[in-house]
């Protein structure tokens, strides 16, 4: 089965509502590269879904960092997936490595977190990925496995292939070192095959996984030439417009309409 392309840039905690809406425009004076046939997504601070929602190009759709699994209620700070559906959000971030690292957040809150983006009806990006202790101990495999079971635990196998997966090791991340495409398509084709087991053949050969780690519009193309690679969460690369507009171009190289 072909599955759409995906380039999901992740603005972490950059960017005011000025520096927002400067990128937007940027990136709109070449909106022609993003009708191509491929996804894409800008995933920005909360302050700056507004202005990106009114701003961004049609074909650049808006996601979030971060979601709270509750509908409603006394969670001083926390926003629920139904405000950010009706922001204009599509695609909601759970589990990056940061909110697991520095925010405690287990595989039990991400499952729940998944749970609620997709009953609002956006799309979850479920991050995974071993950190550089787990790698050198021979472990990704199965700290992916461990960390994609447990975040799509809760969701139907008819709903499975809706979910975004992104592969991004931990060491890789905003350190300007990378695996080899070789290597991040290995892992990636394991998280499928752990797919299928779990979810099944359809949801598995549906569900699209992102490599993420110091991703640049130079080495996207090599991660993308990967027959299971579907794309790329991209962190420090997604800030810069010009670099934005390149990656995208490199995106839907080759990628069916
Ligand atoms: P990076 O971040 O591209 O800056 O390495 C990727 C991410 O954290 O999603």
């Amino acid at each position: 089965m072909t599955r759409r392309r995906l380039l999901a840039g992740n603005w972490k905690m950059n960017k005011t509502v000025a520096e927002a809406r400067a990128f937007a425009e940027a990136i709109g004076r070449r909106a022609e590269v993003f009708e191509a046939g491929a996804d894409f997504v800008v995933c920005p601070p909360f302050t700056a879904l507004h202005v990106l929602r009114v701003t961004l190009p049609a074909r650049v759709a808006l996601g979030a960092q971060n979601v709270h699994f509750e509908e409603r209620g006394a969670f001083t700070g926390e926003v629920s997936a139904e405000m950010l559906a009706e922001a204009g959000v599509r695609y909601v971030i759970v589990g990056h490595s940061e909110r697991r690292h520095l925010f405690g957040e287990t595989d039990a809150v991400v499952e729940k977190k998944v749970t609620a983006v997709l009953h609002a009806g956006m799309t979850p990006i479920l991050c995974v990925g071993e950190d550089l202790r787990e790698r050198q101990l021979g472990h990704t495999e199965r700290v992916v496995e461990r960390q994609t079971k447990a975040g799509l635990a809760g969701v139907d196998p008819g709903r499975a292939g809706e979910v975004v997966v992104a592969y991004e090791p931990v060491w890789a991340i905003g350190s300007g070192q990378t695996p080899t495409p070789e290597d991040a398509g290995r892992v990636v084709a394991h998280i499928r095959r752990v797919m299928e087991r779990e979810k099944g053949a359809e949801a598995a050969s549906r569900v699209r996984i992102l490599y993420g780690g110091s991703v640049t519009a130079d080495n996207l193309g090599a991660f993308v030439a990967e027959a299971d690679i579907d794309g790329a969460l991209v962190g420090g690369a997604s800030l810069n417009p010009d670099g934005f507009v390149r990656m995208a171009e490199v995106i839907t190289k080759g990628a069916s309409a």
